[in-house]
């Protein structure tokens, strides 16, 4: 594993020579944020070592190494989900590679049913926890020393200054930014109504199928985490409307500016954070 990450790391590097401060992972419809990146080089992801691929809106899923407002920045546009088959720790090794290369933070992106009521399509929601239902935990396995401990605590999964920093830009633009605890299911169909029910009463605020697996990874791994959800639809049950992939896309691209603009505002005081 340690050897396979250095690997896949180096390649990168031989591409190009970069540390970068701040990794991104782009959730459903979130990648074409990847216009607001300078001076970009691609990587396919087929190209990397033991990278493992994805196709994401007819494009194969690859690297960004680049700048965002002066910051270095590593995006991942694609990712791959459990829900597809693929183990843990396939999921995680992009997390892992970005780590490699030298991440400090890791901003997690997504798309997510709102199930708190005062959550509306198109919100932006600042992950202030998560609860995971997936059935599966990435770090399931012989402990890797190198990358971090046995047993990570989880207390502060996500970062609570870095949430202060989103918060604080979101005002700076006029955004309502709000926060919620994030469920994630191991998928493919969308939940029951009931189900819905359980995962409200049990305290969470949005659900997805993904996310959760990288924030642990990189908690392992010592590296602060933001996460943020675009709310793309309404649970199952929540209105009467049934649930569909192209209107979770479509509403994913509407808040693209939003997103976009609270990261430009954000990336500097990121970058900045101590270590
Ligand atoms: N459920 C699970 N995952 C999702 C949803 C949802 O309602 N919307 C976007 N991703």
């Amino acid at each position: 594993m340690i050897e396979k990450l250095k690997k896949a790391a180096e390649y990168i590097q031989s591409v190009k020579e970069v540390v970068p401060k701040v990794g991104m992972v782009l959730g459903s419809g979130l990648g074409i944020y990847v216009d607001k990146i300078e001076d970009k080089t691609y990587i396919p992801y087929s190209d990397i070592p033991f990278f493992h691929g994805t196709a994401v809106e007819g494009h194969e899923g690859r690297l960004i190494l680049g700048k965002v407002d002066g910051v270095d920045v590593a995006v991942l546009q694609g990712r791959i989900h459990a829900y597809e088959g693929h183990d843990m720790e396939d999921i995680v090794f992009a997390t892992r590679v970005l780590a490699t290369l030298g991440i400090e933070t890791l901003i997690l992106t997504n798309a997510a049913g709102g199930i708190n009521e005062d959550f509306t399509p198109g919100d932006l929601v600042l992950i202030k926890d998560h609860i995971n239902l997936m059935g599966k935990n990435p770090l399931v396995g012989p402990n890797y020393a190198e990358l971090g401990p046995r047993f990570p605590d989880m207390t502060y999964a996500y970062n609570l200054e870095l949430r202060k920093v989103l918060l604080e830009s979101a005002k700076e633009i006029n955004m309502d930014l709000k926060q919620g605890i994030y469920c994630g299911l191991l998928g493919p169909t969308y939940e029951t109504p009931a189900e819905i029910h359980m995962l409200r009463v049990i305290g969470a605020d949005m659900v997805g199928m993904s996310t959760v697996p990288e924030a642990i990874a990189a908690n392992h791994l010592g590296i602060k985490v933001a996460g943020i959800s675009c709310i793309t639809n309404m649970a199952a049950g929540i209105t009467k409307n049934k649930l569909n992939h192209d209107e979770v896309k479509e509403q994913a691209l509407l808040v693209m500016e939003g997103f976009a603009e609270l990261l430009s505002k954000s990336i500097k005081r990121i970058g900045a954070l101590s270590k």
